[in-house]
């Protein structure tokens, strides 16, 4: 059978041509990722709301998970999570957080980083009771990132959660809820034919956006 590397040295994508140039871009770069958003949705790109996060543990070590990007508030991303998970843990200990997203269908990839915090309740209230039933008793019923010795330990307690609940409206559990992450560096990236790709950044400096092109 063929190795790993041999089929990966056969991948060789190339990522379009279409160019990213300052005129493009807005000064804004909250409205330029929601116009990119736009884009991946239009053009039906598999979860284009899905970002990897990443963290640090309280030993310095980085880790990341994808987490589903779900509103902008006060223009801040929005995410959702177990307040009691390892990445809220690792939140709780150094807010700093960086963030990724990918659309390879249109060839580009947005970069953040930023500070992240406890959304309002009612941030996070709305967005639970906008949830389909199954997802709001799973938040009750998991005790993200804990150890579990069998999936029907889970699959009980959601069975013991309809009960509980069966005829009523689900509330959302004070340990679930979302985060707000205020990003202070942006990079939106176009990729170009032959690895030529296009790169921008946009850093706050006081309450200004200062824009600049990378090398690719
Ligand atoms: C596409 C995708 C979207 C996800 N969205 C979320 C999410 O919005 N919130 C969440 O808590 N976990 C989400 N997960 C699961 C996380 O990646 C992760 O497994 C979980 O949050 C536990 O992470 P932690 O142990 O680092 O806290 C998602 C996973 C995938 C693959």
């Amino acid at each position: 059978m063929e190795n790993i590397s041999d089929k990966i040295q056969k991948i060789r994508s190339e990522y379009g041509d279409k160019a990213l140039v300052p005129e493009d871009l807005n000064s804004d770069p909250i409205q330029q990722f929601e116009s990119w958003l736009a884009d991946a949705i239009e053009v039906e790109a598999s979860e284009p709301n899905a970002m990897a996060i990443s963290t640090v543990d309280t030993e310095n070590k980085p880790r990341s998970r994808y987490v589903l990007f779900k509103n902008i508030v006060n223009d801040s991303l929005v995410f959702h999570t177990h307040y009691e998970s390892s990445k809220a843990k690792e939140i709780n200990n150094n807010p700093n957080v960086s963030g990724i997203f990918f659309w390879p269908e249109i060839y580009r990839q947005i970069r953040f980083e930023g500070v992240a915090s406890i959304a309002d309740s009612k941030v996070s209230d709305e967005y639970f009771k906008s949830r389909p039933r199954g997802g709001q008793l799973s938040a009750w019923a998991s005790h993200q990132s804990e150890e579990i010795e069998g999936r029907e330990i889970l699959e009980e307690r959601i069975k013991e959660l309809e009960k509980e609940f069966e005829g009523k409206e689900i509330p959302r559990p004070e340990f679930w809820g979302g985060y707000l992450i205020d990003v202070h560096h942006w990079e939106f990236w176009q990729g170009r034919k032959n690895r030529t790709h296009d790169r921008f950044s946009y850093s706050k400096v006081d309450t200004e956006w200062k824009t600049v092109r990378l090398s690719p």
